[in-house]
């Protein structure tokens, strides 16, 4: 009998479709582009910021990655350069489309920018259709401060305006809608404006899970407030949350006061210690200052970091400790990283999820509800004083280098000055600086 014959057919191979990532925090921008390419057939991932877009792309490859001409966390220009230089072989594109730094045209450039084209049509026509819905500044300051009492007849005119991203579309009331609603703000992070709203948002995100977080924001914008924030939200938060500035120790008791040391293990260590490291132990380590942490003891972080093991200055034994890392700094850690002052291993274990706390002038409609929220909590002995017309003017007038922190410490002044009178007046606001 003839055997029947068998035909073997080649075995399919998996070809993976082509993937983009879309790296912006303007949510209607990604979707409109996810759409395009989707429909080019693109696999299409999303990131809010650049660190995500950049952990997107180490946990697994994509051919192109298109980033919008303005990041949430990072400087754009700097990420384009470092993503350069990590996946040389990814088509790099900007919103703009004209950056030097999006490096050599890859295969995919001209499909890329007539998706980014048609999301710029899509753009316009889409947008634009509805009528703006118009924020009246004078009405929003007057309506926010009504509860304070002493009526502001006239318009105090604030800060500039917070720099949305060029994409953003106008505000409508369908984009009212899918912009981050203010129910999603921390109570303890007074702010309306769309950027507090989105440090609310990132914090709920990122609490729950073990994730390290880096905050950066410049002095007295709320850094610690929010790597607290980060902790109260978390499955830890009956753990402890340990603080360590790194700025504040000197450089030789740095490395014991993290990490512990044994008895002896150096001049006048009488007895030994535990570090920060392993008070945290459950809990959540706060680094403050990270960009001051010496070099040599970056390193040693970094081992700790990398495998959660630690050794007591003086001690052969591994300890094993389980913690949360939140750091925080007022520098532009990205830039010092590239210039070697800062390890930049270290940094992108850190940096896995960016919080930017802003500076005050960059959310100055939020002055009115921040007044109200620091007079009600200086109040709390006596009677709550309320805030007259031209002192709000005053306030409003300043340029706040001190940020939340310095609003703080002049209302906390004015209230002093004022003594039994129930009104501060624009007399009272001062803001201490020294006169040459
Ligand atoms: N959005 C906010 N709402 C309410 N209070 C705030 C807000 N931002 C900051 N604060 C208050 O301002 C003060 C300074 O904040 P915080 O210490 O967190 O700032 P920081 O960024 O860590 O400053 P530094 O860089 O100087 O350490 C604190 O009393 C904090 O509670
Ligand atoms: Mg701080």
């Amino acid at each position: 009998m003839q055997p029947a014959s068998v035909t073997v057919l080649p075995t399919p191979t998996r070809i993976r479709p082509r993937t983009a990532l879309v790296a912006s925090a303007d949510r209607s921008f990604r979707q409109r582009l996810t759409q395009i390419l989707t429909g080019l057939r693109w696999q299409v991932r999303e990131a809010e910021g650049g660190a995500e877009a950049w952990a997107e792309a180490e946990s697994s490859p994509v051919e192109a990655v298109i980033v919008d001409s303005w990041l949430p966390d990072l400087d754009v220009a700097e990420f384009l350069k470092d993503f350069r230089g990590s996946f040389p072989h990814v088509d790099l594109v900007t919103a703009s489309g004209t950056s030097p730094e999006e490096g050599p045209r890859g295969p995919y450039r001209q499909e890329l920018l007539y998706a980014m084209r048609r999301s710029q049509d899509t753009d316009t026509a889409g947008w634009n259709a509805a009528p703006a819905l118009k924020t009246d500044r004078a009405a929003l300051l007057v309506r926010e401060t009504a509860s304070m009492a002493v009526p502001i007849e006239t318009a105090i005119p604030l800060f500039k305006e917070s720099q949305p991203s060029p994409h953003a579309p106008p505000r409508t009331e369908a984009t009212a809608r899918t912009e981050p609603a203010s129910a999603e703000r921390l109570p303890e992070l007074i702010g309306n404006a769309r950027c507090m709203i989105e440090v609310s948002r990132r914090i709920r995100l990122v609490a729950p899970r073990m994730t390290p977080v880096l905050i950066e924001g410049p002095t007295g914008s709320g850094k610690e407030l929010v790597a607290e924030a980060v902790h109260r939200l978390s499955a830890r938060s009956r753990k402890p949350f340990v603080t360590i500035n790194c700025a504040a120790i000197p450089e030789a008791l740095l490395e014991a006061e993290l990490f512990g040391h044994t008895r002896g293990a150096f001049t006048g260590a009488v007895q030994g210690r535990t570090g920060r490291i392993e008070s945290a132990d459950g809990g959540t380590l706060f680094l403050d200052e990270i960009g001051e942490m010496p070099l040599a003891l970056q390193s040693k972080l970094l081992r700790f970091v990398e495998c959660g093991e630690l050794q007591r200055v003086g001690d052969n034994e591994t300890v094993k400790v389980d913690v949360r890392i939140i750091a925080a700094t007022h520098r532009p850690l990205a830039e010092h990283a590239q210039a070697g002052s800062f390890r930049s291993d270290l940094y992108y274990r850190l940096a896995v999820f960016l919080i930017r706390t802003p500076s005050l002038a960059e959310h100055a409609d939020d002055l009115p509800p921040l007044v109200e929220h620091f007079l009600g909590q200086l109040g709390r002995d006596m009677p709550v004083k309320r805030i007259d017309e031209p002192a709000m003017a005053k306030l409003a007038a300043h340029d706040w280098p001190g940020n939340v922190r310095e609003l703080e410490h002049v209302l906390e002044r004015a209230v002093i000055l004022a003594g039994e009178e129930p009104v501060l007046t624009a007399a009272e606001i001062d803001f201490g600086r020294i006169v040459n």
